[in-house]
């Protein structure tokens, strides 16, 4: 049994993000700056993880050397990352990759001037996924996910919120929600769990109807799969929208999943400026995202509750959705976080792209980016206590990069595939490039 999992070690620097393990969220102004270990001509950094996975040490090679004098015996694994730089594992802090059936019709129809709102009203959109969703296997749901979340991995996502809500019936989003418990357990990756069973109007019903079977029927029959230890859902989520759930009828699902022990991490103000995002503040959502249509008085509302503002540039740039107002967000004081929406509507799950896109559109910087990518987005899923950061104690989840400075990650636009070099969770290296450790 080896004392330590993994030694990297000569990188040209370590991105922290944050070197202190007990900041939870960076807010406002603290977005601007990431915490770098910087390497030298004639010394490269460390990073040393323990056998349980989590980070023992971040610093000069030379420290290391000192400190742990024994640890060429004492390490399972070394990787030298002579010439590259390295940041912690990317968080996505909003996806939907439970279906099948893939849009692409949609995406010409949209291409050719249909709104998401008349592909939806048509029955299409959400309705689509749902048919295709509903008459699938539960074998062929996980098999899609599991590829998917691969790809994730290859992109340097470790870890990943994943939502139901292509079921809209009690059965299909149970189904849902254990492919995601089942992956889970299998795939090497971090995943928090929401249950969206408000995601749409299921057809033939009103949504006053669809509101009452989610809270008497929905909400129910998952907390006693909980409490059963069948099904562990962290969230609660819902389509707040014009013509979707309005905002009462959304405060009465959040309340309930609330009251079931999820967390509050919906959609808000993607669309239309319902104040869904003020609404949320009162409940004390954790997270809220979208946020295109934000009022001002929801911005304050948002950052005197702490919540955290989740921001999808793929999704604004496809819909070509005027960007949701990030600087005022920051400006005011807000944690803002990144989120891939990966989803038949917006189909990418590349966090490089995602933070490339919100520097170019959203007008944040390389280091809000990251920031928003990482310690934030794990903040977004109550996961910063472990997960965001390479400060000691965490786990050991990073991405190496094939360039000395990080920001080419940012930089090189939808080259994932090159600019990655290894991605690793708790210490085991789960993606090497050019080959799939799955
Ligand atoms: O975040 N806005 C609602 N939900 C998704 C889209 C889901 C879909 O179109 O299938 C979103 O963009
Ligand atoms: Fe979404």
């Amino acid at each position: 049994m080896f004392k330590y999992r993994l030694l990297v070690h000569s990188a040209s620097q370590v991105v922290t993000v944050r070197n202190d393990a007990k900041i939870i969220a960076a807010r406002g102004q603290e977005m601007r700056h990431v915490d770098i270990v910087e390497g030298t001509e004639q010394c490269g950094v460390s990073v040393l993880i323990d056998s349980n996975g989590k980070i023992a040490f971040v610093g000069l090679d030379t420290d290391v050397a000192f400190e742990f004098p024994d640890v060429h015996k004492e390490v399972e694994r070394t990787i030298d990352a002579r010439g590259k730089s390295i940041v912690p594992g990317l968080v996505d802090a909003h996806t939907h990759p439970v279906w099948v059936g893939d849009r692409v019709h949609e995406f010409a129809m949209k291409l050719a001037g249909a709104t998401y709102m008349e592909v939806h009203a048509a029955g299409g959109g959400i309705h689509y996924t749902v048919e295709k969703t509903r008459n699938a296997s539960e074998e062929e749901l996980y098999c899609s996910l599991v590829e998917r979340l691969y790809s994730m991995l290859s992109t340097g996502t470790t870890c990943v919120e994943c939502k139901s809500g292509y079921g809209l019936d009690v059965d299909t989003e149970i189904k849902m929600l254990s492919v995601i418990e089942k992956a889970r357990k299998e795939v090497p990756i971090s995943i928090s769990c929401t249950y969206c069973g408000a995601h749409a109007v299921p057809k033939g019903k009103t949504s006053q109807e669809a509101t009452d079977d989610v809270i008497k029927h929905q909400i129910p029959k998952i907390r006693e799969l909980m409490s059963k230890e069948e099904l562990h859902v962290d969230n609660i989520d819902v389509f707040c929208e014009k013509g979707v759930f309005d905002v009462n009828q959304s405060r009465r699902i959040l309340q309930a999943g609330k009251d079931a022990g999820m967390n509050l991490n919906f959609h808000g103000d993607e669309l239309s400026p319902l104040d869904g995002a003020k609404m949320g503040a009162e409940l004390g959502a954790l997270a809220i995202s979208h946020l295109e249509e934000i009022s001002d008085s929801g911005i304050d509302a948002m950052t005197k509750a702490g919540s955290v503002g989740v921001v999808l540039p793929t999704t604004a740039y496809i819909l070509r959705l005027t960007p949701p107002p990030v600087r005022k967000m920051i400006e005011s004081g807000m944690a803002v976080a990144l989120g891939s929406d990966f989803n038949p509507n917006a189909y990418c799950m590349s966090m490089p792209m995602v933070m490339h896109l919100a520097c170019v559109i959203f007008r944040m910087s390389m280091p809000e980016a990251l920031v928003a990518a990482t310690l934030n987005s794990a903040a977004a899923l109550g996961r910063s206590g472990d997960l965001g950061t390479l400060s000691v104690g965490k786990c050991g989840d990073m991405v190496i990069i094939n360039a000395p400075r990080w920001e080419h990650l940012v930089y090189q636009f939808g080259c994932h595939n090159e600019t990655i070099s290894s991605v690793i969770r708790n210490g085991d290296v789960v993606h090497d490039a050019g080959q799939c450790c799955g």
